[in-house]
């Protein structure tokens, strides 16, 4: 199997464990280091609503509380008939580590996919180099 194919796999089988108790939209994402390395993430919600991390911020948290600085890859997983659109905070998270030609496939319902990058996620982005 192709590494896409079983990173696609990884963000899909985390749609099954999101807790997801008051939306019941899952998301699944799976960020991969310039290693190679993985990081599941999926989205994590609470009964306060506005405490919800979603699936992407949940694999970046992971990886980068574990050292990790580097990627190469993010898939973005949804059950939605489109493929999944991240939402603005992610994107900016994204913005934070990754470079801006990074690929990130977004994934929807029956596999259909769509292929981005950092950059076309958020152009125009605010970074630190915004405040030299
Ligand atoms: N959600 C994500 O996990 N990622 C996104 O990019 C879009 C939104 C989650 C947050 C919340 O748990 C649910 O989807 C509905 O907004």
């Amino acid at each position: 199997m192709k590494a896409k194919e079983e990173w696609i796999e990884v963000a899909t089988d985390a749609l099954t464990k999101a807790y997801v108790p008051y939306s019941h939209f899952p998301v699944g994402a799976c960020l991969v280091t310039k290693q190679g390395k993985v990081y599941q993430g999926l989205n994590i919600e609470n009964a306060s609503y506005g405490l919800a991390n979603c699936a992407e911020r949940t694999a970046f948290f992971k990886a980068v509380s574990e050292g990790e600085r580097g990627f190469s890859h993010l898939v973005v997983a949804g059950n939605t008939p489109e493929p999944i659109s991240p939402c603005g905070a992610c994107r900016q998270v994204m913005a934070e580590f990754c470079p801006p030609d990074m690929p990130v496939t977004l994934v929807g319902k029956n596999g259909v996919t769509k292929e981005m990058t950092v950059g076309e996620l958020l152009p125009y982005s605010f970074t630190d180099k915004d405040f030299d």
